[in-house]
């Protein structure tokens, strides 16, 4: 039987935590779509482009140039930008506020979305990002949308930015996550929404134990 499972909601979250433990429980696929934007993002940097200065058949061609996989070492999963890792180069914070310009652009979506509807369709599934269940799977057997107050978020993404050596003031990890919730849910193309028949989980008072002992009632109800 194959499940897939729609993990929705806004930067920290928890959805990748959540993704790749309920991955591992279950055998399922994680897909990392936030790393497929951030990866391109990454390449247009390095290369120069700027998102709000290129036209469609540019964006194509870029697109053409990318390619994303994934892979597991020690337990975590590395990001490959063309045969390279750039499992931290893509989790600046000068990086994630560059995806969300980049991952406004139609091209670069079209192009995204058709290779994660591809891998959904082969394997059983847990993937995140903030347009899973509105346009990636719209089928998928379970969607979740996680939440959280912004100040908890914003304290879990300076942690996780500290833990890779990079330390930010708390003020300056909570303007980015205003900021990127705000570009999320505003830009025009499949913005950052919970679809009416998700189950939210706020999981602002809930330690990751307890996120994913609810998490994994709702796929036990599946088997
Ligand atoms: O999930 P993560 O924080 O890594 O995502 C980085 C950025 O990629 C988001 O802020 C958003 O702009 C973009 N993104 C998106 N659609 C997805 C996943 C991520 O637009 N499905």
């Amino acid at each position: 039987m194959k499940i897939r499972i729609a993990l929705d909601g806004p930067g920290g979250s928890g959805k990748s935590t959540m993704g790749k433990r309920l991955a591992k429980q279950y055998g399922f696929t994680y897909v990392d779509t936030g790393a497929m934007y951030r990866a391109t993002a990454l390449y247009f940097d390095r290369n120069d482009i700027v998102p709000e200065s290129i036209d469609d058949d540019q964006c194509a061609r870029v697109m053409d140039d990318i390619h994303v996989s994934f892979a597991w070492a020690d337990d975590d999963q590395r990001v490959f930008l063309n045969g390279s890792d750039v499992s931290a180069a893509i989790r600046t914070s000068r990086n994630s506020l560059l995806t969300s310009r980049v991952a406004k652009l139609p091209v670069v979506r079209r192009a995204l979305v058709a290779q994660q509807q591809a891998m959904a369709r082969q394997q059983s599934v847990v993937m995140d990002g903030r347009d899973i269940a509105s346009v990636v799977i719209p089928d998928a057997e379970l969607k979740i949308y996680l939440e959280a107050s912004p100040g908890v978020r914003a304290q879990r993404r300076m942690e996780e930015l500290e833990a890779k050596g990079e330390s930010l003031p708390f003020e300056k990890v909570l303007q980015e996550i205003h900021q990127r919730d705000h570009e999320d849910m505003n830009r025009e193309h499949s913005p950052l929404v919970k679809v009416a028949e998700a189950i939210e989980v706020d999981t602002s008072s809930m330690d990751a134990d307890m996120v994913f002992r609810t998490l994994c009632d709702y796929v036990d109800a599946l088997l």
